[in-house]
């Protein structure tokens, strides 16, 4: 951990340094005379000060490796950016009150899930490759670990108004390529739903599940495949088509791979990582990188049965923008990336073989101005983060025009953006915490289950009942 304190005290000296050389050069200009001890003086105050700083930082680094910054400095353009001061000097805005029984009674609507006690091989058994909680589809574990200990849990299935299915698909890595196999998804869920609808009536009484949720967090959702025409054939698996997915994948268009009732949700980015990255940056460090994109870009992208990776926008933006001193592309993978894009003004996300992207969450937590290039994108609880506000949208065949219309943007609202994106309801709502906070993506996943209510077996009888009793 880094110390805090540490930290602190080099801010204020670097102030006060900026502050002497500031009438270092002052002084020269207007007294030429000062005085032979004056100067001395000086210079030794310099030499202690950059003593002090280069200490300062070996402390730092030697407290956490990957504190190191590349060295590449990309000059931003004259415009003056938000420091990373205003919006992260209070980390606590990630840290919100826990969800309370009065906000789940008035503004979850007495919302009560019941969450099946499955065998450990559909769930917990995959926790032991570590990586399981913590990648990019790890929402799977997250939703099912932050439900269990909230009090929207009940553990009477009589009185719930949905039933969760813990399974999780996405923690098969494959040894070969470090990515999750999901060709066991299929026979896995499947097996699941076999189990809970033998052994209990709440599966069959709904009508096969239509107030069950499952939690599909990969490229193509519930079609549980990665390659989009492969997912399409594939579809849907019949068993859970009347249910309702949490689901990363959306289109504003038709889509079989959305064609259920579904909830969009965010990405899965450790709010740890966040956490530390902000933590072990300086306090008051500038964005020095006006344009950021760090990730797998094809120079040749094969063309997999009829498809080419990102529809070759990202091909198109490192052709174009690679040797463009404004922009900082990096093909290759570096775990010390986020510190980068909390060193960022814009941040790209380009498609992958899937519209969405990890970048967007990153992006947003740690006040880079996303620049989502995905055409028809559906974007996770738009009813409570207003993503116009906080982001840019460039369409894939405007990409060779990015540098001007960044430009663009920087000459007219980009302030406004970052003053938006500042706003701690958009950050917290990307965030799935372990304890259900208020407004955070678990919450936001709650709320627009208790928007559909009317999808609850129990809730139906009660209101027929009412509506008789009448
Ligand atoms: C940080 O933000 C929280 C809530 O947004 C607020 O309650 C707290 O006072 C802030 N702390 C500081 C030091 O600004
Ligand atoms: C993991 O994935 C591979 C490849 O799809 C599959 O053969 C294997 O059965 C899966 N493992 C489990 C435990 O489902
Ligand atoms: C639910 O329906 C299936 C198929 O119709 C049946 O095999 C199963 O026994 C039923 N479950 C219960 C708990 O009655
Ligand atoms: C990509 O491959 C498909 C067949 O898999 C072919 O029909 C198509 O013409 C190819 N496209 C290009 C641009 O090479
Ligand atoms: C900023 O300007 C761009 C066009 O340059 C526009 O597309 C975007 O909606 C504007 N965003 C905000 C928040 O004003």
């Amino acid at each position: 951990m880094v110390d805090r304190s540490t930290k602190n005290r080099g801010f204020y000296c670097r102030m006060k340094f900026l502050h002497k050389h500031g009438r270092h050069h002052y002084d020269n200009n207007k007294n030429n005379n000062s005085s032979f001890y004056y100067r001395y003086f000086k210079w030794i105050l310099w030499v202690c000060l950059s003593l002090y700083f280069f200490t300062s930082y070996l402390i730092t680094s030697s407290h956490n490796k990957t504190t190191s910054l590349p060295t590449t400095k990309i000059s931003s353009s004259k415009t003056n950016f938000i420091s990373r001061a205003l919006f992260e000097s209070n980390n606590s805005v990630l840290q919100q009150p826990i969800l309370t029984k009065a906000s789940i009674s008035s503004e979850l609507k007495n919302l009560k899930i019941y969450i099946y006690d499955l065998p450990s091989k559909y769930n917990k058994d995959w926790l032991s490759n570590k990586r399981c909680s913590n990648h990019l589809f790890a929402s799977e574990v997250a939703i099912h670990k932050a439900l269990m200990e909230s009090d929207v849990r009940t553990l009477d299935p009589l009185e719930a108004d949905f039933f969760f299915v813990p399974v999780y698909v996405s923690c098969n890595f494959s040894t070969i390529n470090g990515f999750p196999a999901l060709g066991h998804a299929r026979p896995l869920l499947s097996s699941a739903v076999q189990f809970i609808s033998s052994q209990m009536p709440f599966w069959n009484r709904s009508n096969g599940g239509s107030d069950h949720i499952f939690v599909a967090s990969h490229d193509y959702g519930a079609c549980f495949h990665a390659m989009e025409d492969v997912a399409i054939a594939d579809g849907i698996p019949e068993f859970m088509k009347k249910s309702i997915i949490l689901q990363t994948f959306g289109v504003e268009f038709l889509h079989p791979c959305q064609n259920v009732e579904n909830v969009l949700i965010p990405p899965y980015i450790s709010p740890e990582s966040i956490r530390s990255t902000l933590e072990m940056l300086p306090v008051n460090g500038k964005r020095d990188i006006w344009v950021f994109f760090r990730g797998k870009m094809e120079v040749h992208p094969k063309n997999v049965s009829g498809r080419f990776y990102s529809k070759k926008v990202r091909t198109v933006i490192w052709d174009t923008f690679n040797r463009h001193k404004k922009f900082y592309l990096k093909r290759h993978r570096f775990d010390g990336y986020q510190t980068e894009i909390a060193r960022s003004t814009f941040c790209l996300c380009p498609l992958g073989w899937a519209p969405w992207s990890p970048r967007l969450v990153e992006s947003i937590a740690l006040g880079c101005v996303p620049v989502i290039i995905a055409d028809g994108i559906r974007l996770s609880f738009s009813s409570t983060v207003r993503w116009p506000d906080i982001s840019l949208r460039v369409a894939e065949k405007d990409v060779g025009d990015l540098a001007n219309i960044l430009e663009h943007v920087a000459a007219t609202n980009l302030t406004t953006i970052q003053t938006n994106l500042w706003n701690p309801v958009n950050r917290r709502a990307m965030m799935f915490n372990n304890q259900i906070q208020h407004g955070d993506a678990t919450w936001q996943v709650l709320h627009s289950l208790s928007q559909i209510l009317h999808r609850s077996y129990r809730r139906s009888k009660i209101n027929s009942q009412f509506n008789f009793d009448t």
